[in-house]
């Protein structure tokens, strides 16, 4: 497979800038609090950051509204900070994955600003219009009378996400620009500016938002979008051979074979194998059967294993956290599941510790339900624990007040902890190529109403029980690693072995 060698032995860890470490006393995150706690990167067992963006924005997407692609937020820092994070991270071996948003941008960029006047100027096509002050985008939210020019523009996610013109793949309206048009053209190619800008600092890549969704009109196959991406990230990586890139797509048969990324996540969407194992009322880590996952999985992995990486998370800034769905004990076997499957795994910051998802929480720069899962890092017991100097009214986001609210230092301290469990297993994956996203694998055992998992990975069997009872196995000899109890084949309730 033709992908970046370090990806082999990646373990990606997803940073929410905000909320993993204040570094100046302000109560916000920001990137030199990242760069103190590399290390603490490093000795978990992550070798790459995926940083959500980072970049000018109202925040009203949480960053997901960019207002200037090239310049950090500066309540984040500077790019020089970025740039010393880049060659920090570099020089303990961790790579950096950026957050691309390429489908729409704020309604405050000056593309966007531009674009809205009444006169025809270079960014008048760079967003989707229509040609009258009523007439919207048929099937697609759209905002009228907000600018002097006469027509309406579509909208990517929320009313301030105004949608980047890539063109339509089947043209039917006179304000639709074909997708092989200079207009669109000029997008993909600002776009592929920005992307390099970063790369030449020394980012090693980036997390694609929404990379399935940029032509619009009829390119229900995706043919259209996933050709634009393998032209795109063919041109990028003749410069930068080494700089991988993950979609948000969660369709590996689009996003890896036809699109040509590195990595795609494999989503939480209903019903699909990763919910049927993580979060559905039946999932397999709750102790069900594990066949809704493995089918889904298999047919995910069998398309798309010689083309890249499917990449499993333990949740992220949009989803619940995991630890809503699953108790400690789930969570440890969860992890050793989702860290020795191929593929490159992600986990989200916190989910190490089990960091609750507050649910209660009243939204916060457009996070909603998502605010819950994105409250500042545990560090430390004692003040905002460990997170801030500042005061507690000044944080980003309140920290988990409950008395036994897990923090980093203690499971540090305790050798059966969530954290330590994690970094054992992270510790073996790479001890063990065969472990890692491109040694074989081959389902042994997963049966109808028996929530016994046996599988293969090059020469090593691993077997999981996620459910409260003990379960008979066919295995034999001393693991070489174990989680809960083991003993001549009964592999105990919650638990897990390698032999
Ligand atoms: C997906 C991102 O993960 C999410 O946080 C964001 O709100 C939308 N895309 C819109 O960019």
């Amino acid at each position: 497979m033709n992908r970046p060698d370090w990806l082999k032995d990646a373990v990606f860890y997803e940073i929410y800038p905000s909320s993993f470490y204040d570094g100046n006393g302000d109560g916000i995150g920001d990137l030199n609090g990242i760069r103190q706690k590399l290390p603490y990167v490093k000795e978990l067992g992550c070798n790459a950051l995926w940083l959500n963006p980072c970049f000018d924005s109202p925040f009203k997407d949480g960053g997901y509204d960019v207002r200037d692609y090239k310049k950090v937020a500066p309540r984040y820092g500077t790019n020089e900070d970025l740039y010393a994070l880049f060659r920090e991270a570099h020089e303990l071996g961790i790579r950096v994955l950026l957050d691309l948003v390429p489908g729409h941008t704020s309604e405050e960029h000056p593309w966007f600003l531009e674009s809205g006047k009444a006169e025809r100027n270079a960014y008048s096509d760079r967003y989707v219009w229509t040609d009258f002050w009523i007439k919207g985008t048929p099937g697609h939210p759209y905002i009228g009378g907000e600018t002097p020019r006469n027509g309406t523009y579509m909208l990517n996610f929320f009313k301030c996400q105004p949608a980047l013109n890539y063109g339509w793949a089947k043209v039917t309206e006179p304000w639709q620009t074909p997708a092989d048009a200079p207009a669109a053209r000029a997008t993909r190619d600002a776009m592929a500016d920005v992307m390099r800008f970063w790369l030449e600092k020394g980012c090693d890549g980036f997390r694609v938002d929404m990379a399935n969704s940029l032509i619009k009109g009829d390119d229900d196959d995706k043919s259209y979008t996933c050709a634009l991406w393998k032209g795109l990230l063919g041109e990028l990586r003749a410069e930068f051979p080494e700089s991988a890139y993950v979609a948000e797509w969660g369709w590996p048969r689009q996003a890896l074979c036809s699109a040509d990324f590195d990595m795609d996540f494999y989503l939480d969407h209903p019903g699909n194998g990763y919910n049927r194992l993580v979060r559905s009322a039946d999932a397999y880590l709750k102790g069900n059967d594990p066949l809704p996952f493995v089918r889904d999985y298999l047919d995910r992995y069998g398309i798309s294993r010689d083309k890249g990486y499917i990449s499993f998370i333990t949740g992220n800034h949009d989803t619940p956290r995991i630890s809503w769905y699953l108790t400690e004990e789930q969570l440890k076997v969860g992890y050793a599941l989702l860290f020795t499957l191929p593929g490159v795994p992600f986990l989200y910051y916190g989910d190490e510790i089990g960091m609750r998802y507050l649910s209660t929480l009243p939204t916060k720069e457009g996070g909603y339900t998502r605010t819950g899962s994105r409250t500042p890092m545990q560090w430390a017991p004692g003040k905002n624990l460990g997170f801030s100097s500042g005061e507690p009214d000044s944080l980003y986001l309140p920290v988990d007040r409950a008395p036994d609210a897990p923090t980093a230092e203690e499971q540090a301290r305790d050798p059966n902890s969530l954290l330590n469990t994690v970094k054992a297993i992270l510790r073996l994956r790479h001890r063990f190529p065969d472990l890692q996203a491109d040694g074989s694998f081959e389902i042994l055992h997963a049966r109808k109403d028996d929530p016994l998992l046996v599988y293969k990975r090059g020469t090593l069997t691993l077997a999981l029980n996620p459910s409260d009872k003990a379960v008979k196995t066919e295995l034999t000899g001393t693991p070489l690693f174990q989680i809960g109890t083991y003993d001549k084949g009964i592999l105990g309730p919650f638990s897990f072995i390698v032999s």
